[in-house]
């Protein structure tokens, strides 16, 4: 039997005390993965606990077999995490330093890392941002300098938390247009299902549980409905976030 690519086994998770996932058990292999949810459902946590930054409070995370939260090393290769701000991600001052950063934390020369930095750039026709101070990018801008320094680093999988917060249109296709053309499996977060048209699989995730998972075609009709349906309560009381 082949391992998975993702194998969450009875995960819960509960910064400060307060579980904030309960129980969680799936198995995925798609290249294609969305995550739904309200906000406040739990969706960040998952993204943090599939990639190893926080442990959960019980059970086993593993990503193609590796336990991404105790083996970090092996982690950095395995699991790359573009978070909702790129500002809460970048650590440098300019571009080609922070792409070559991820390649030096792979234990790469200084050499290797900068040669790997520069083709990055290529692929991406960016050349010329590459001594560009990232401040002085846009937030768009500032997004695919994350991408670009995720990739580079060649994980298997990359995770996406609402990666088109903030963006305007344009920007908004361009990234789609990037996301459909990488090789990495992704997993998708986002409170919009409009962003998962066409994806092999869907998990809804409510109050930090698996709500439904499935194909797109069932989950995200079926989600749709009782956003819907939750949108026309008077009683906005019991709605979080
Ligand atoms: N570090 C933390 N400490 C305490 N509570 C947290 C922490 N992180 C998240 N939470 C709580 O967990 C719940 C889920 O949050 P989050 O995973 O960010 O949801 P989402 O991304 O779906 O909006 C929220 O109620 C949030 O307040
Ligand atoms: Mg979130």
């Amino acid at each position: 039997m082949s391992i998975p690519l993702i194998d969450l086994n009875a995960v819960s998770f509960a910064p400060g005390g307060v579980a904030v996932l309960h129980d969680v058990t799936l198995q995925a292999n798609e290249r294609r993965i969305g995550v739904v949810g309200r906000n406040g459902s739990g969706k960040t946590s998952l993204a943090r606990v599939l990639a190893g930054l926080v442990s959960p409070a019980a059970g086993q995370v593993r990503i193609a077999g590796v336990d991404v939260a105790k083996d970090r090393k092996a982690a950095l290769r395995t699991v790359g995490i573009l978070f909702q701000n790129p500002d809460h991600q970048i650590i440098f001052p300019t571009v080609e330093e922070e792409i070559s950063f991820g390649l030096t934390q792979l234990g790469q020369s200084g050499t290797d890392a900068a040669q790997n930095t520069t083709a990055m750039l290529a692929q991406f026709d960016r050349t010329h941002w590459a001594k560009a101070a990232i401040h002085q990018l846009s937030q768009g801008q500032r997004q695919l300098v994350c991408l670009m320094s995720i990739l580079a680093m060649r994980p298997k999988l990359i995770i996406l938390d609402e990666p088109f917060a903030g963006l305007d249109i344009p920007t908004t296709l361009h990234l789609t247009r990037v996301l459909s053309q990488l090789d990495a499996h992704l997993v998708h977060i986002t409170h919009d299902p409009q962003h998962l048209a066409g994806y092999d699989r869907v998990i809804w995730i409510d109050e930090g549980r698996v709500a439904r998972d499935g194909a797109g075609q069932t989950v995200i009709p079926a989600f749709m409905t009782r956003m819907q349906q939750l949108g026309e309560q008077d009683d906005f009381t019991h709605l979080s976030g």
